[in-house]
């Protein structure tokens, strides 16, 4: 018997006389009230239940709370998707290679990725347009890779669903990663986006790389941050980096490791580049040679940093175009995966090289040129170089890269400069510098 049947009938059916006393009809009425109530509120338990065992987990890019670099969510899918992604990939010429280009809305991205297309090779681009630096600038090179006929898919490496969509799409050959969170100094503020980026996002991409079949030869950039406090120049790849003096640092040392276990285990083909401070046309402005271009122009006081000794701190400043050449050189070098399906079937490439410029420039002489060539006196501040990540000097050997990658710098900083200023100009101040 359930408690429905305890209600009384319909009044009408009673005479007068046999109406129960007040206390109880009101008794009865509040337990139908009650009653309702528990029903409703079942009802609205069960369904958030159902609601909760229904939706996905939050992406690991979503749970980063803390991340002012905080990700659009993801656009993706539909047949329309699927043909721009097809067409971008597809390469142009005969043995052209297919390649999946992370950070490609990213200064360096943008470059390799529009040298590829040249050529002939198929490129699709992914990138979350985080807002570490305007965003206005990564779709201005968004919108040269589209002229170039490059899409860019926009979505998370921590998007394991949308990875495995585009293995699914495409048959990559190769992938060059270089979507990361750049910048030495930004640690201290936002080590979250470091971890998240540099280390789970790299390993979400070999996790859907090694079961990817076939498996993707894949080409990332590390850093010349690696070397942390090694004091031998010129910094070669045998010397120790196990002393970074970042967090920025520490992510890309990781990620070596990371990467070396995933070819040991899975039979990835893995290639690490060292880049030694790249510079150039749509460059990062988060980067010295960009802000004090910026600043110098505004009249602003620049903040020029000396080593503990009063000596000048140095970069090896690279070019853009040569560090193109040098990410061309291992992607045609890299031999296969010999995994599929996340199963190794042989010993595959594994594979570290430093691109440099290997000609440390001392950063008074990076403003000296910058004052020419915007013809404007810099108001400079010196202060010593305060502990939050950056180092006194870079320096690269670059024996290995020149054997194996065919790796030859051929720019110097002050005709590098030359095309960042024109290109700054150009950009910023529609004003185009004599140059
Ligand atoms: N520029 C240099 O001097 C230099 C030096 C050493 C190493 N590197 C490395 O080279 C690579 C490219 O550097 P860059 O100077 O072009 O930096 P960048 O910041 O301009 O490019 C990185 C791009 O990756 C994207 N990105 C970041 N996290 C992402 C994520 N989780 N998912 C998808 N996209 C994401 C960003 O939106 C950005 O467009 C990075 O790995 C960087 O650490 C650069």
């Amino acid at each position: 018997m359930s408690h429905l049947d305890d209600l009384p009938p319909t009044p009408g059916k009673y005479k007068t006389d046999k109406v129960p006393p007040y206390w109880m009809i009101l008794h009865h009425h509040r337990y139908l009230r009650l009653s309702k109530l528990t029903l409703w509120a079942s009802l609205f338990l069960a369904l958030f239940l159902f609601y909760l065992i229904l939706s996905p987990p939050p992406s690991p890019s979503r749970r980063n709370l803390n991340d002012s670099s905080s990700v659009s969510a993801a656009k993706y899918g539909g047949s329309h998707w699927e043909k721009q992604v097809r067409k971008s990939a597809r390469p142009r010429s005969p043995g052209g290679l297919t390649v999946l280009v992370t950070g490609a809305s990213g200064f360096v991205g943008t470059h390799v990725s529009i040298a590829l297309r040249r050529r002939g090779d198929g490129v699709l681009g992914l990138d979350n347009f985080n807002r570490y630096y305007d965003p206005k600038l990564k779709r201005a090179r968004q919108g040269l890779l589209e002229r170039s006929g490059v899409f860019v898919v926009e979505g998370d490496i921590n998007d394991a669903v949308l990875l495995r969509k585009l293995f699914d799409v495409v048959l990559f050959t190769h992938v060059m990663h270089l979507a990361a969170q750049a910048g030495v100094r930004y640690a201290m503020q936002n080590p979250g986006s470091y971890v998240n980026s540099n280390i789970a996002g790299f390993v979400n991409l070999l996790e859907v790389s090694k079961s990817a079949n076939p498996q993707p030869a894949i080409v990332w950039a590390s850093s010349s941050s690696v070397y942390g406090l090694n004091s031998k120049v010129p910094f070669s790849e045998k010397d120790r980096t196990d002393q970074p003096a970042s967090l920025y640092a520490a992510t890309k040392k990781a990620g070596e490791g990371i990467a070396h276990t995933y070819n040991h285990i899975y039979g990835l083909s893995l290639t690490g580049l060292r880049f030694f401070t790249v510079y150039g046309p749509w460059g990062r402005p988060d980067m010295a040679y960009f802000f004090f271009t910026k600043d110098i122009l505004k009249g602003k006081t620049i903040t020029v940093f000396e080593s503990p000794d009063k000596g000048s701190v140095a970069r090896d400043f690279t070019y853009i175009d040569d560090i193109v050449k040098g990410c061309l050189g291992a992607l045609d070098t890299a031999e296969k995966s010999t995994g599929s399906g996340g199963k190794k079937k042989g010993s595959a490439m594994f594979r570290i090289y430093n691109l440099g410029n290997t000609s440390p420039v001392p950063v008074t002489k990076l403003v000296t040129i910058l004052e020419k060539l915007l013809k404007t006196k810099a108001k400079k501040k010196i202060m010593p170089l305060p502990r939050n990540g950056d180092v006194e000097f870079t320096h690269a050997n670059i024996t290995l890269a020149q054997a194996e990658l065919g790796y030859k710098p051929t720019v110097d900083l002050e005709t590098g400069l030359k095309k960042f200023v024109k290109w700054y100009m150009g950009f910023y101040t529609k004003k185009k510098s004599s140059w």
